[in-house]
């Protein structure tokens, strides 16, 4: 097994923050004051996902974040024109382009790479020119990671979303086979010159297997921690978060 390539990095996901804040419209919890504790929590990056029905972080979010984040900001948006220019606008440090449907209660698959190659292509160049990282959120599929590379990523994150499913529901070689396959497909990412993340729908239960894989340099975690913050509050909910991920990887 290859050794661990370096640190692996804690992105804290603050979009269900501004879930709670947009129930009743008003300013509370702030988004923004949730993003500065994960970072004395030990987040080494927020993660904000501006849908384009804004159903939880707004455009003036992402503007309060670009302002008051010590740690990089990685803006996760759908591949649309709008996106591009407010990315284009704040320059965050990276960019995640995710698959994005307005019926859907979260991103429920991987970005669908291959079959989009030019457009993607295109679309992508802009922003690695004004100096962001792109990442492909995709499944663990070798089709979609070589044309991730092809269009010029310089980073592919794995959805982990199937295999937490499998695990809290209990369908355990649903589960192990997802988790070979985010295993092989980590590697061969790796080998093809991608950094790899992974990401959605990690728990205390499910992150560690994740954490192990040597060639996997950032976690996103969002849902369950703001959720764990409710009864343990965000800094130790994610400082256990982070146990677990250093446990895991040593
Ligand atoms: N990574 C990506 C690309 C996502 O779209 C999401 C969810 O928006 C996450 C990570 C975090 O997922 P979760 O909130 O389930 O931890």
């Amino acid at each position: 097994m290859t050794s661990a390539l370096g640190k692996l990095r804690l992105g804290v996901n603050i979009d269900h923050v501004a879930t709670v804040r947009n129930a009743r419209g008003g300013d509370t919890p702030d988004p923004l004051r949730a993003a500065k504790m994960a970072e004395a929590a030990g987040a080494d990056g927020i993660t904000a996902h501006l849908r384009e029905d804004r159903r939880h972080i707004s455009d003036a979010d992402i503007e309060g974040l670009m302002d008051v984040l010590s740690v990089p900001l990685n803006f996760e948006m759908a591949a649309t024109d709008e996106m591009q220019s407010i990315a284009l606008r704040h320059k965050p440090h990276a960019v995640c382009i995710v698959p994005e449907k307005r019926e859907e209660r979260t991103t429920e698959g991987g970005l669908e790479v291959a079959r989009e190659e030019n457009r993607l292509a295109h679309f992508i160049a802009p922003l690695r020119d004004a100096g962001c990282r792109v990442s492909i959120f995709i499944a663990a599929d070798k089709r979609q990671i070589e044309a991730a590379h092809r269009i010029g990523a310089q980073v592919i994150e794995l959805h982990s979303g199937a295999y937490c499913d499998a695990h809290h529901e209990g369908r355990f070689d649903d589960r192990d086979r997802e988790l070979e396959a985010m295993r092989e497909m980590s590697a061969f990412a790796h080998d093809l010159g991608l950094e790899v993340h992974v990401g959605h729908g990690l728990t205390y239960e499910t992150v560690a297997p994740v954490a192990a894989f040597p060639e996997v340099m950032e976690l996103n975690i969002g849902h369950f921690l703001i959720g764990e913050a409710i009864f343990l509050g965000l800094d130790p909910a994610i400082r256990e978060m982070r146990r677990l991920m250093d446990d895991a990887r040593a």
